[in-house]
């Protein structure tokens, strides 16, 4: 049965509690297939443990979270967990790369855990995938305390893409970048996007990066969605974190000077 738009992940009445700590309450969120999806939500608001949630890293108290629902491998469970991981890429938001392994072994890693390819095979791998991110070779055999800032997100990047997943996860990616390098690692994503028929899930108050990258924004207040839509629609819900994210956003630009943003009609507390 085709269906016009199709969800590749579906979260149903999800709660999460740490302890006495509720996280969630009543998370219900889709991501479509091919889409860029960007939560924000206060700090501690539970975006990174939904992302751990939707790659089975941690487990929901309730509720449901389907991934790849179209095909149903989410009926049965342990080489479904395999096979989850294997199709999905994760940035982390802490510890972009193991520091102990050079640029080479770290974008290797996932390749090696396979046990399928040779080292011949996984050296190519690994040159594709450093040249998918534009980094050049020469830099392959260098520690991760050796490069930029700019450099360690790209490498990272290119060992969630290391396994050609259909699903990326991209938690804070910009982060700590500069303005010119947060730019550059935005149309890095948007080509490997065209390129790969990628459908990706991340987490971002950075406001350039959001407006780049979204087709769709997710927002985490309350313990739950509050609203999801493109950024015009959800700068027009009223609610105080929304009108808080967009205040503190209208004010940037506003010292930048631009004057023909969507942002600047949001309702105000
Ligand atoms: N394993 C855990 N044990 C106990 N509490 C946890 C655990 N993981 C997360 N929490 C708590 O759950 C809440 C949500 O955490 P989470 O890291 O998902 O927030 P976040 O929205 O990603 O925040 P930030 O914007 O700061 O990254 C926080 O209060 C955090 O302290
Ligand atoms: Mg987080």
């Amino acid at each position: 049965m085709m269906t016009k738009q199709k969800h590749i992940i579906e979260i149903e009445a999800l709660h999460t509690r740490f302890g006495n700590h509720v996280v969630h309450k009543n998370v219900n969120l889709s991501v479509y297939r091919g889409e860029i999806l960007t939560l924000i939500g206060g700090s501690g608001s539970g975006k990174t443990t939904l992302l751990r949630q939707m790659l089975r890293l941690e487990t929901p108290a309730q509720g449901r979270v389907r991934i790849f629902t179209n095909e149903h491998i989410d009926s049965n469970l342990s080489p479904q967990e395999k096979n989850i991981h294997s199709r999905c890429g994760v940035l982390f938001q802490q510890g972009a790369l193991f520091s102990a392994l050079t640029v080479f072994d770290n974008i290797a890693l996932p390749l090696r855990e396979l046990h399928i390819l040779d080292e011949k095979m996984i050296h190519d791998l690994v040159m594709i995938k450093l040249n998918m991110v534009a980094i050049a070779r020469e830099h392959a055999d260098k520690m991760p305390a050796a490069l930029s800032g700019g450099m360690i997100k790209r490498v990272a990047l290119a060992r969630a893409l290391a396994l050609d997943p259909q699903l990326l996860f991209l938690d804070e990616p910009t982060a700590g970048l500069d303005p010119e390098l947060s730019e550059s690692f935005v149309e890095l994503i948007l080509a490997l996007r065209r390129e790969m028929d990628l459908t990706i899930v991340m987490v971002s108050h950075d406001l350039d990066t959001l407006v780049a990258l979204s087709d769709r924004i997710a927002v985490l207040a309350d313990q739950k969605v509050i609203t999801t839509g493109t950024l015009d629609e959800i700068c027009h819900f009223e609610h105080p974190f929304i009108a808080s994210f967009f205040k503190s956003i209208r004010q940037k630009f506003e010292q930048k000077n631009h004057s023909e943003q969507p942002w600047k009609t949001a309702p105000m507390p």
